[in-house]
Parts: C-alpha cells; sequence; structure tokens
C-alpha cells in the first residue's frame, strides 16, 4: 500500500498524471448551458452529433504523443476508460439527446491534496463523465489507503439553473463584455455549479473563476468545504466567455503567474499577488490567428501549458512566443505537438488532471 494521490498546485514536481482520450467524443446538442456558450459567429452553432472520425484518430494521436512525453520524462500517466457518449441520457429532471466526452479530465476533476473530487459541472451533457474516471479512481481507492475519493453535491440541472433566453438575439462583443464586467452569466444561483477547471490551486488558496460555468454558491460551498483554505473568487472583465481559468491566469512557479493581456485580473483582486511578492506577467501572444477547426476554445490556448516542475514546462510546438517567453521567464520549454486536440475541449493543461505532484500545501500569500 502505498501513496498514490497528492498535489496542491500546479507547479511542483508532477509524478503521476491523468491524460484524456478523445474516443466518442460527441458535438453535443443545444442546451440552456451551452447554446451561450458557443460564440455566435463560431461554425459550431446550431450542429450536433458525433466528430469525424479522422478528427477523433487525430486527437488521439495527439493525446498519445502527450503521454509519451510525459513517460520519457518518469511522469506516470492514466488514460481514463471511454464512454459510447452518442446515447441519450437522462436523469430524474432532464434529458438530452447525448453525452460529449472524456476530454478534458481539468474540467471534471479537482485534485486537494489525498482528495480527488468530481465536479459540479453545469452542462447537461457533462452529467455523467466523471463515469470515465471511476475505474481509475476505484484502482486508486484500493491501492492509496489515504486516498479520498469524493463527489461534489450533484446538481439537478433543471431549468431553473439557467436564464432563459440569455441570449436569444444577437448579442454584440461589447454587450457580452458588460455581461461578464456585471457578473451577468448563463447560470443562476438555484445551487452550487462549478466546473474543475475554473479553481486555480496555489496551496492555502484557491483563486476560483466565476464566469458561464461556476456559480457564486460554488464559492460559498468551497468555503464551507474547505475551511482550511482561503477562497477568493476572481473575474477577468477582458473575457466575453468566461469558461475556465487555464487560458486566462497560469502559474510557473511559487511568486510567477502569466496572465492572458486581454483578461487582465482587475487591481483590486492583484492586490494579494503583489503583497506577496508575485509576478503577474503578460502572456506572450498566441501565434495562430483562429483557433482550429470545431474548436470550443480562443487562440489562447497558447498560454495553457503543463508544467512539469519549477523549470520545465511543455508549451504547444507551433506557439513560438509561448515557447520563447518560457526562456526569458527562466523555464526550460518542452514542445509538444498538440494542436489536434485542442477542438475536444482545450491544450496541454486541459487535457491532464494531476493524480501525484511532490510538495505539500504551502501558504503562499500569509
Ligand atoms: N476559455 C478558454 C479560452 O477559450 C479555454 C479554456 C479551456 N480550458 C479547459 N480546462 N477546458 O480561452
Amino acid at each position: 500500500m502505498t501513496k498514490i494521490v497528492n498535489s496542491w498546485n500546479d507547479f511542483d514536481p508532477l509524478k503521476h498524471v491523468i491524460v484524456g482520450k478523445a474516443d466518442f467524443t460527441v458535438i453535443p446538442d443545444e442546451e440552456p448551458a451551452t447554446s451561450e456558450k458557443v460564440p455566435v459567429d463560431s461554425e459550431m452553432r446550431g450542429m450536433w452529433g458525433p466528430r469525424p472520425t479522422e478528427t477523433v484518430e487525430k486527437a488521439n494521436e495527439a493525446l498519445d504523443r502527450l503521454a509519451k512525453e510525459l513517460e520519457n520524462r518518469g511522469v506516470k500517466v492514466d488514460r481514463p476508460t471511454p464512454i459510447q457518449w452518442n446515447q441519450a441520457m437522462m436523469t430524474p429532471d432532464f434529458r438530452v439527446p447525448s453525452g460529449q466526452t472524456q476530454m478534458p479530465p481539468r474540467d471534471i476533476l479537482l485534485t486537494m491534496g489525498n482528495e480527488i473530487m468530481a465536479s459540479a459541472n453545469s452542462f447537461r451533457c457533462r452529467y455523467f463523465e466523471y463515469l470515465a474516471y471511476w475505474p481509475l479512481m476505484n484502482q486508486y481507492f484500493e491501492e492509496d489507503p489515504e486516498f479520498k475519493w469524493s463527489q461534489a453535491p450533484r446538481p439537478r440541472l433543471t431549468d431553473k439553473s439557467y436564464k432563459h433566453n440569455y441570449y436569444d438575439e444577437q448579442i454584440t462583443l461589447e454587450e457580452r463584455l458588460e455581461r461578464t464586467a456585471n457578473l451577468d452569466f448563463v447560470t443562476t444561483e438555484a445551487e452550487p455549479m462549478w466546473d474543475a477547471a475554473d479553481v486555480l490551486r496555489l496551496g492555502k488558496d484557491l483563486f476560483i473563476q466565476h464566469g458561464l460555468t461556476t456559480n457564486r454558491k460554488a464559492m460559498e460551498w468551497f468555503k464551507r468545504y474547505y475551511p482550511e483554505h482561503r477562497i477568493h473568487a476572481v473575474n477577468f472583465p477582458g473575457d466575453p466567455y468566461p469558461i475556465h481559468i487555464d487560458a486566462t491566469f497560469v502559474p510557473l512557479r511559487p511568486g510567477l503567474i502569466i496572465n492572458n493581456p486581454e483578461r487582465r485580473l482587475p487591481e483590486e483582486q492583484r492586490k494579494i499577488f503583489e503583497a506577496n511578492d508575485w509576478q503577474i506577467v503578460d502572456a506572450a501572444p498566441p501565434a495562430h490567428k483562429e483557433p482550429p477547426p470545431l474548436c470550443y476554445s480562443s487562440v489562447w490556448l497558447s498560454m495553457n501549458c503543463l508544467v512539469l516542475d519549477h523549470k520545465n514546462v511543455i508549451v504547444e510546438a507551433s506557439e513560438v512566443h509561448q515557447l520563447e517567453q518560457m526562456e526569458k521567464l527562466g523555464m526550460n520549454p518542452i514542445p509538444v505537438d498538440f494542436r489536434d486536440a485542442y477542438a475536444f475541449g482545450g491544450g496541454l493543461h486541459c487535457a491532464t488532471a494531476d493524480v501525484y505532484r511532490e510538495g505539500d500545501c504551502e501558504d503562499y500569500f500569509s
């Protein structure tokens, strides 16, 4: 019996990680939470169904490349068990024509020390996604006597959980930004809802993005569930589609964070970093003008890197500016060709979930 699960941040030496799989990925039909989340000019509006097989195969090749790179560097890699998502799913409260995918694991699993918790996602199509990770959770549970296998309260996701007609008419980018600034999102406060990728872990402090996928009630839930931690709600007024914090605000090592220059952390929320001598640096511009086809995310997946330790970081191979900036910041960037996986939910950080990093729960902001 050994200790298998331990991780308190995104930069201490990575030893064991989960890398997602693209099998059976479906573009979900519109639902109250997602129709608002697909940009109005996106080619994905109104379309749904299984993703084309060759794109699934290419995404899996990219994911396998990442897994190989990690294994070559001595990191143990586990993979989820794919589920056939192209089938209707229902609960007492809703019915959807399909699920979505087992990508990205970062959205579903939150590792807090010796605990891995499945999150309370706001998309109905992601309601059952945690099941793809349950075989691994069960294995960790059998092998690690201290592993805490947990699950956030499951939201019901009835119609009360969403604002309706939120974007019925085409709204402009300015109006979207105004809504972000006013913290006016599609999810209501009916129940706690959160995606694990909205939670930035820095030891004792959790910085949680309030946006389209995580609501205020979730912050309150975190405060009560983790009374030993400080919970900070953060928001980035420059982001018209605030979903997941990891293409916006990305720590590289203790004391250093890169911040999306289009989505700067407001002055008021920067104070805690500045008061503790943390440096917040504008991330380098993306190398691409457009995301790849059928992609939900923005070109800022450029900064969605996977930190292996305080020096080494995996960066997407075509992101020349981000690679160069890493060197300037004293990091050793390792390029991995990963763009073919972007359309399946995100970049290198998104596509993984921590199982084991060395290190303890530090207090960086006392
Ligand atoms: N909202 C981000 C962007 O488009 C993408 C974040 C993806 N992250 C994730 N964990 N799935 O800029």
